[in-house]
């Protein structure tokens, strides 16, 4: 049987990563953070001192990029083993900061920047055996994959779960719970609005609600729908 592939969507701080993680572990699949695709080009705009609003130049940064993913053999943080590659060079740290995730936010809605990125996953996806998170994978990157998941949870337990993991990194030791939840209400908005690919559950995604589960159980979940999917194929 082909390897399938499956789409994890959601808001920011659902708990996709850690859920798509363990997902892609546990079914011996390649796991891929295509908001770290954003995120890295956002960081090429900062170093480049590109102004975002610069919509073809950012688009060309995007098609110049060359993004990858690797093990991280060293990491011993179970949250983070695999190390982020822009142009040749680890940028792991540098994409989580709060700064470029609100860019990435910005550049995201260029078409230019999706249309770029957009191929490059599905490429890295193209022989199945993949669990790929994001906020179209669903939608525009997959539509046809095997199985689809809408995480979400509520505005308030995601904001404690991204100060935590934040706090977990030290990044920023000093954010308010309040700074985070305007930071976040900012972000779903820009990405729920935007005209290209905005955020939005695809018709065929299974909904879960991830509120008071551990990623482990929202894991098993999913597991129980594969292999009930897998039994009715
Ligand atoms: O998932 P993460 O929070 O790292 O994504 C950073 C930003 O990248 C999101 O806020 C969103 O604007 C953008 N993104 C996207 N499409 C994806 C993944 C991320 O537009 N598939």
């Amino acid at each position: 049987m082909r390897p399938w592939t499956v789409a994890i969507d959601g808001p920011a701080g659902a708990g996709k990563s850690t859920v798509a993680r363990l997902l892609a572990r546990r079914m011996g699949y390649l796991y891929i953070d295509s908001g770290a695709m954003y995120r890295a080009v956002a960081l090429k705009a900062i170093q480049s001192g590109i102004d975002p609003a610069e919509a073809d130049a950012v688009a060309a940064l995007a098609r110049g990029a060359r993004i990858a993913f690797r093990p991280d053999p060293d990491s011993e943080d179970d949250e983070a083993p695999q190390c982020v590659l822009l142009d040749g060079e680890d940028v792991s740290a540098e994409v989580r900061r709060p700064e470029v995730a609100q860019l990435a936010s910005v550049v995201s809605a260029i078409p230019g920047v999706r249309s770029a990125l957009v191929a490059q996953q599905q490429a890295m996806g193209a022989q199945g055996g993949v669990v790929m998170e994001g906020r179209d994978i669903g939608t525009v990157v997959f539509p046809n994959a095997e199985l689809k998941v809408y995480l979400t949870a509520s505005p308030e337990e995601r904001a404690v779960r991204r100060l935590k993991e934040l706090e977990a990194r030290g990044i920023v030791g000093d954010a308010s719970l309040e700074q985070v939840r305007a930071e976040q209400d900012e972000r779903d908005a820009r990405d729920a609005t935007r005209p290209v690919s905005p955020l939005v559950a695809a018709s065929d995604a299974v909904q879960l609600e991830s509120d008071g589960l551990t990623p482990a159980e929202v894991v098993d979940d999913i597991l129980a729908l594969v292999d009930a999917r897998r039994r009715e194929a």
